[in-house]
């Protein structure tokens, strides 16, 4: 297996998780991806553009998509791999009772420290905390960092991170109006996605830095973060786009830059979302710059 392929394999099975079709994979295979991954891998097929299967009609019910903050702390995100849940319906990861009053985020830095607490710390460079305003109304929740981010300790900073500031200044903001973060921070080997056990360590302290900042709303960027915010395992599909809540603050999981980059059809979909963002945020778009 060189490593072209396998580097395609892994691009392809990220771009099936931001289309939400691992669980269909996971249906196929029976014993989920990475065996799906590992028979690609023996016979080292070439690597089509994957069609989604029709999506189910599903009516939205937003009392049933609101998060369920009363549950027991969960160990690891609800759900087998594979299992839908519907959203809210399983245990929470988080507890509107785990806030810690007066909290900053110079506290949380600090109590992170230089993270030995997952694997990701073994070869990271650089742990990327989260930059911006202590005090945004919006907050970006990312997967993880890649390279770039890695290399420079910063979020989004790469090719997404130069498209997540179209998106931004778009909406009448600059990067430094708002807060932009990632469920995990350091980056996992080879832009792999992050691990259950990386994520149930590492999002507790994005769970603080949310209740420091108290954003009126929160952006989750693909499935990672969505996920990992809702406790579900539902593709970002199912729900991309609808007002939800995380402990009383008005969260929409819309797609990742990187998503956008491959499937750029896809960005009238996310100005749609973004747009929603704005209402609520009383913002302008951008104007065009008047011509000379
Ligand atoms: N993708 C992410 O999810 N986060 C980053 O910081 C960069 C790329």
């Amino acid at each position: 297996m060189d490593e072209i392929t396998r580097a395609k394999i892994e691009e392809w099975f990220r771009y099936a998780d931001d289309l939400g079709l691992s669980p269909f994979f996971h249906d196929r295979a029976g014993a989920g991806a990475p065996l799906v991954a590992e028979i690609l891998i023996a016979e080292a097929v070439e690597i089509p553009v994957p069609t989604p299967p029709p999506m189910p009609k599903i009516k939205l019910d937003a009392q049933k998509l609101s998060l369920d903050t009363t549950s027991q702390r969960a160990p690891s995100l609800a759900g087998a791999p594979g299992i839908s849940l519907p959203i809210g319906s399983g245990p929470s990861l988080f507890d509107a009772a785990d806030k810690i009053e007066g909290d900053t985020l110079e506290r949380i830095r600090e109590d992170l420290g230089e993270c030995t607490r997952c694997r990701l710390h073994e070869r990271r460079h650089k742990i990327v905390f989260g930059t911006g305003n202590p005090a945004a109304k919006l907050v970006f929740v990312g997967e993880g960092p890649g390279a770039d981010e890695d290399a420079q300790g910063l979020p989004f900073v790469g090719r997404a991170g130069k498209l997540l500031n179209q998106m931004i200044e778009a909406m009448g903001l600059k990067r430094e109006d708002v807060y932009i973060c990632n469920v995990v921070k350091c980056r996992p080997p080879e832009n792999r996605a992050p691990e259950k056990d990386e994520v149930a360590t590492c999002s507790p302290y994005l769970m603080r830095q949310i209740d420091a900042i108290r954003p009126q709303v929160i952006v989750c960027l693909g499935s990672v973060a969505a996920q990992t915010m809702l406790s579900t395992n539902q593709g970002i599909s199912r729900f991309r786009g609808q007002w939800l809540e995380f402990r009383g603050t008005r969260l929409l999981a819309t797609y990742h830059p990187a998503y956008l980059l491959r499937n750029p059809a896809a960005k009238p979909e996310v100005w749609k979302d973004l747009q929603k963002v704005m209402a609520v945020l009383g913002l302008e778009p951008k104007k065009p710059a008047s011509p000379r």
